[in-house]
């Protein structure tokens, strides 16, 4: 890529002008970062006014390999190449046979022996209405259990699960809401360890209390590690808790693996890591190697459907599967699993001890490269387990100073405070050097410029 400024870059600002006044008030990433793409390779992205930056944000998520990865890009030449229909509803393919067997065989083999896929419409909140819709018809039961700080998506049912207050409530009727371990702001006041094991005592009285107001759960909902929900991972023990809980009572206990998915927490999946059997996983994102994909995976007697029962238009997407397929065979077989929690560790130690020199860096947590950096008032009154408060001022001006830096992080968590680094597997350790000293830097000039 040519580090000269683009010809196009006048042409940049017309775009930008014209997003404004024709695309929605709900635009978000394109509030965050006001440039316009014209390239991208890797983990580098070129704007329209030739300036380069490192995208730790990846298509929230979905980017395992980078953007325009050449094992991608091939599968995607040699399929439209081929003369293969790249449109068609749910038949059989070549390209859904080869993505449904490279997806079964990254599957932990406990799950995927005895499990049934569902092709649903392309976005991760699809896959999340199929599973708890699912789970519905084969349980016979309403309702869901779901956690404090969960994200699973836009659309009613997914939004009903996902624990954000919007200024539109959604319809939560059947939902009960559980507390997700999260040492830093602990539902219990308590933190550490205890304050999970209160979440998993507290989820096991409340289903066995008569009079606790919760009917038998069609499902329960789960991330093992909440990435919308400011990068908190849930313990091991935590996992193996829900999992016994639910199965105990015959619970269908339903995985989100939409971002956690493909390596990204350091294991294939992040169910690996405590060695849970889920009843379902929803997956989406990495799975289409960066287009549009989603499914529901589960245990087969839960394959409870009648024909027709979840239909959907865009359920083939030819392309998805063969970019999706190759994508998740490099990632196996280039060690970018380990990669991922070799250098997620080595990148969360430098994090910790930036935490360890600016108190504005409240609590940095993750697993593999999948990490998070909670930014806070240090002038703030510390909570009972010595949490200082949000500082959502301080979190924008970081983005900006790191988009002014030339990298690209994204906020999420409670009020928006937590910079959320998720960079693709293939990050080389001079990209990650870079990455961690443009986000220092900015942290410390953004810091600076509030005293
Ligand atoms: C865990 C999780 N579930 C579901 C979704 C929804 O996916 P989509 O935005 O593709 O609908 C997301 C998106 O970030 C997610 O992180």
């Amino acid at each position: 890529m040519s580090p000269t400024v683009d010809a196009a870059a006048p042409a940049g600002d017309a775009i930008l002008r014209r997003q404004r006044i024709r695309e929605s008030a709900a635009r978000t990433y394109a509030r965050s970062f006001p440039i316009v793409p014209v390239r991208a390779h890797g983990m580098t992205v070129e704007g329209a006014d030739g300036r380069r930056y490192l995208d730790c944000l990846s298509g929230a998520g979905t980017l395992v390999l980078g953007h325009n990865h050449p094992v991608v890009l091939a599968a995607i030449r040699r399929t439209l190449d081929s003369g293969a229909p790249l449109h068609l509803l749910d038949l059989a393919t070549a390209e859904k046979d080869d993505f449904t067997t490279a997806l079964f065989e990254s599957l932990p083999p406990a799950f995927a022996d005895r499990a049934r896929v569902h092709f649903c419409g392309p976005a991760g909140t699809d896959a999340v209405e199929a599973a708890l819709k699912l789970m519905r018809t084969a349980t016979g039961r309403r309702g869901a259990l779901a956690f404090t700080g969960a994200y699973h998506g836009m659309t009613a049912g997914a939004l009903a699960v996902t624990g954000s207050v919007t200024a539109a409530p959604p319809a939560r009727g059947d939902v009960t809401r559980l507390p997700y371990p999260y040492p830093y702001r602990c539902p219990f006041g308590v933190g550490g360890r205890l304050g999970a094991e209160l979440s998993a005592t507290y989820t096991e009285r409340l289903l066995d209390d008569p009079s606790g107001g919760v009917d038998a759960p069609a499902a329960m909902i789960l991330e093992a590690v909440q990435g919308e929900g400011g990068v908190v991972p849930a313990p091991d023990d935590w996992l193996r808790a829900m999992r016994r809980i639910t199965a105990e009572r015959g619970i269908p206990l339903i995985v989100d693996e939409v971002q956690t998915g493909v390596g990204r927490t350091g294991a294939m999946w992040a169910v690996e890591h405590s060695g849970i059997t889920p009843d379902a996983m929803v997956l989406s994102k990495a799975i289409g190697g960066s287009l549009p994909l989603a499914v529901v995976v589960y245990r087969e007697e839960y394959d409870a459907w009648q024909p027709g029962a979840h239909t959907g238009t865009f359920r083939g997407n030819t392309l998805a599967m063969a970019a999706g397929a190759a994508t998740l065979r490099y990632v196996a077989a280039h060690g970018l699993v380990a990669r991922s929690a070799e250098l997620g560790a080595r990148m969360t130690a430098r994090l910790a001890a930036l935490r360890d020199r600016l108190p504005v860096v409240g609590d940095v947590r993750g697993r593999g490269l999948m990490m998070g950096v909670e930014l806070v008032d240090p002038a703030g009154t510390p909570d009972a387990c010595g949490a200082l408060p949000a500082d959502p001022a301080l979190a924008v001006r970081v983005r900006e100073a790191c988009l002014r830096r030339g990298l690209i992080v994204e906020l999420g968590g409670r009020h928006d405070t937590v910079l959320r680094l998720l960079p693709p597997l293939t990050i080389t350790d001079e990209q990650a050097e870079a990455v961690l000293d443009r986000l220092a830097d900015a942290v410390e000039a953004a810091a600076r410029s509030a005293a």
